[in-house]
Order: C-alpha cells, then sequence, then structure tokens
C-alpha cells in the first residue's frame, strides 16, 4: 500500500476538498488493491528508496531536482530502474540525471506565461502522468495541486519522488479517472493535457472537466490537432504514431467549436506546435530498446506518421468555466 492514510489527511484538510476525501480515499484505496504483478518490484523500490536520506526539492531546470546528502547515486539508479518506462520528467536526485522520454519543461515553458499566477489556487491536473506537471503547480505556489492518474505505475514514480522530498509540498497524486470524481466545482484551475484524445467521448470529457470548475475558474487544455476547417477531425482506423487508443483529433476551429457547445468563454489558443525528437526521444530511462517518436514517424517523411497521418502537432487552449 503506498498511500500514506495521514498524508492524504494532511492534503485534503481543506474547507472545499474535505467535501470529496472520503470518496478519493475509497477509490484510490480500491485502486491501489488490485492484483498487478508489477507491484512486488514496484514495492522493493520504494522499500529501497524509503531507505535513502530525504532532501530539498527545487527547480533546476530543466529538471526538478532532489538533493539529498549522503545518498548513493547507484543505489538511487537501482531504485528508480525498477520503476520503468519513466515517460515524464526529466529529474534529477543530485548528480543522476533521470532523462525521461518527455522533455517536460517544454510543454510548461509553452503555457506558463499565459496561465493565471496559480498561487493560492486550487489546481486539478487530469492524467497527470507521474505527477511532473503536478510538481511544477505545486512549486508555482499552488494553495493544492491535486493530479489524477489511472494508470498505476506512474502512481508508484510519484511515490518514489516523493518519498525523498523532506517537507509537504502540497501536491498528491491518486490513481482515479476524472470520470469517477465526485462532482463538485472546487478547482480554481483545471489542466488537461494529453488526455481528449485518449477519451471515447470528447464532450463527455470537457464537461466532466467543467463540472470541476468553480465560476471563472481557468482551463488549460491540451491535445492533438490536426490541419482543417472548422467540423473537421481526424478518426485514426487503427493506431496513430503506433498509439492504439487515439480517437479522436479535430482541426483547432473543430475543438473551440466543442468550447463554445460545452459552455466555456474567452477561449484563446496560447500556442500550436509539432512535437519535436528533442522534446520527445528515447533514453535509457524508457527501457531497452523502447521505441519514442523518431520510431513512430515514416522513415522517408517526418511530416508524416508511420500510418500516414499528418505528425503529431499539439494545440494549448486557454479559456474560462
Ligand atoms: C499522454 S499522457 C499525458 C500526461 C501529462 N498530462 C502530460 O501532459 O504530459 C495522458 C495520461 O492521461 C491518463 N488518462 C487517460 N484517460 C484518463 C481519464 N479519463 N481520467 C484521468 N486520466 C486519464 C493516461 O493514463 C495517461 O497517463
Amino acid at each position: 500500500m503506498i498511500l500514506f492514510t495521514d498524508e492524504f489527511r494532511l492534503f485534503f484538510n481543506d474547507s472545499s476538498l474535505q467535501e470529496i476525501a472520503d470518496k478519493c480515499l475509497k477509490i484510490s484505496l480500491d485502486a491501489f488493491n488490485v492484483n498487478n504483478g508489477n507491484i512486488p518490484k514496484w514495492t522493493i523500490a520504494l522499500d529501497e528508496l524509503k531507505a535513502i536520506p530525504k532532501g530539498e526539492i527545487g527547480l533546476n531546470e530543466p529538471y526538478i531536482r532532489i538533493d539529498q546528502n549522503g545518498a548513493d547515486p547507484i543505489e538511487l539508479e537501482r531504485a528508480f530502474k525498477r520503476l520503468l518506462p519513466w515517460r515524464k520528467g526529466p529529474f534529477r536526485f543530485n548528480n543522476l540525471k533521470l532523462e525521461s522520454e518527455w522533455q517536460g519543461d517544454f510543454k510548461w515553458k509553452r503555457l506558463q506565461k499565459h496561465i493565471s499566477p496559480l498561487k493560492n489556487r486550487r489546481v486539478l491536473d487530469v492524467g497527470a502522468g507521474n505527477g511532473y506537471f503536478t510538481l511544477r503547480m505545486a512549486m508555482e505556489g499552488a494553495k493544492k495541486a491535486l493530479g489524477i492518474e489511472p494508470f498505476l505505475l506512474f502512481n508508484y514514480q510519484y511515490a518514489a519522488i516523493k518519498s525523498l522530498v523532506n517537507k509537504d509540498i502540497n501536491a498528491m497524486l491518486l490513481p482515479i479517472r476524472l470520470e469517477e470524481m465526485p462532482k463538485l466545482s472546487i478547482f480554481d484551475t483545471v489542466f488537461s493535457m494529453g488526455v481528449l484524445y485518449h477519451q471515447r467521448s470528447h464532450m463527455e470529457h470537457l464537461l466532466q472537466l467543467k463540472d470541476m470548475m468553480v465560476p471563472g475558474a481557468e482551463l488549460i487544455l491540451e491535445t492533438l490537432v490536426v490541419e482543417g476547417p472548422n467540423g473537421y477531425s481526424l478518426i485514426p482506423d487503427g493506431r496513430y504514431a503506433q498509439m492504439r487508443n487515439v480517437h479522436c483529433l479535430p482541426s483547432v476551429e473543430t475543438l473551440k467549436s466543442w468550447l463554445v457547445d460545452a459552455k466555456f468563454k474567452n477561449i484563446k489558443v496560447i500556442d500550436i506546435s509539432k512535437t519535436s525528437p528533442e522534446e520527445q526521444r528515447r533514453t535509457e530511462w524508457i527501457g531497452d530498446n523502447a521505441a519514442s517518436l523518431e520510431d513512430f514517424l515514416d522513415p522517408s517523411d517526418s511530416s508524416l506518421t508511420k500510418e500516414g497521418h499528418p505528425a503529431p502537432t499539439r494545440v494549448i487552449i486557454i479559456c474560462n468555466n
């Protein structure tokens, strides 16, 4: 069991979050109690890390850095490598650089100057992966930064990082799906980054995000898009860039019209970027022979995926409830 009830109670000890605490705790305990054959290996990693002295967390761009006195880099590396693959990061522990597949700071830099300052806001990070961005949100001074992420390995990765931190950092990651969240409008900022295209119903996802937001709250929505007029979407038949569960890639205009339909206001496109092999790269931290962006593109034309679709391009939109 990696969810510490004390830490949970401390995080949810907040006038608004208290109202959803019991339900979130139950869903999380049920999720952690599943029968997953990897849990013994992941638990060894956590036990090894818990034996290492805790240290200060800070930003040492592009890394989230934790500095501990007396930690052996070989022990750290061995423990963190029990939790492969590391998709999100990068992190640095003393001089050990955990170079994740994604350079998360690229995305953060694209959006940081456009969002309302997170200081003292209650923030929800939907589909948070291992919590790299949730931690960045807490580091920006969020009153509470709650990440929700159903994939258990990523919750273990988060617990591994957190187990090395010497103080409370107003961040928490829980194994909850957005659709399972108790519906209550309590968050001042909601992030949905890299999640919409995984949903069977884009409208349900947008409305579920809205349900969690206080009036006037800010949504930061990042998703894959394609070129095309209003009304156009690509619905891949089979895989997209080797990913199996990509349901729909709208044009930017189509996406904006979905947000209008969901009654979001002040819809602003703040960035459109083609994903580069610098941002998504093959590293030793995703495992031996593991593939990354360059392996998903047509070797003779990098503007196309292997399946012949336009190569990954992502938009970031900011709007208000
Ligand atoms: C592509 S990753 C993006 C991670 C991170 N937000 C980022 O921007 O790098 C999408 C994540 O969303 C999670 N996810 C998918 N559907 C979800 C849902 N309905 N509720 C919460 N998380 C979901 C997946 O497990 C996956 O880890």
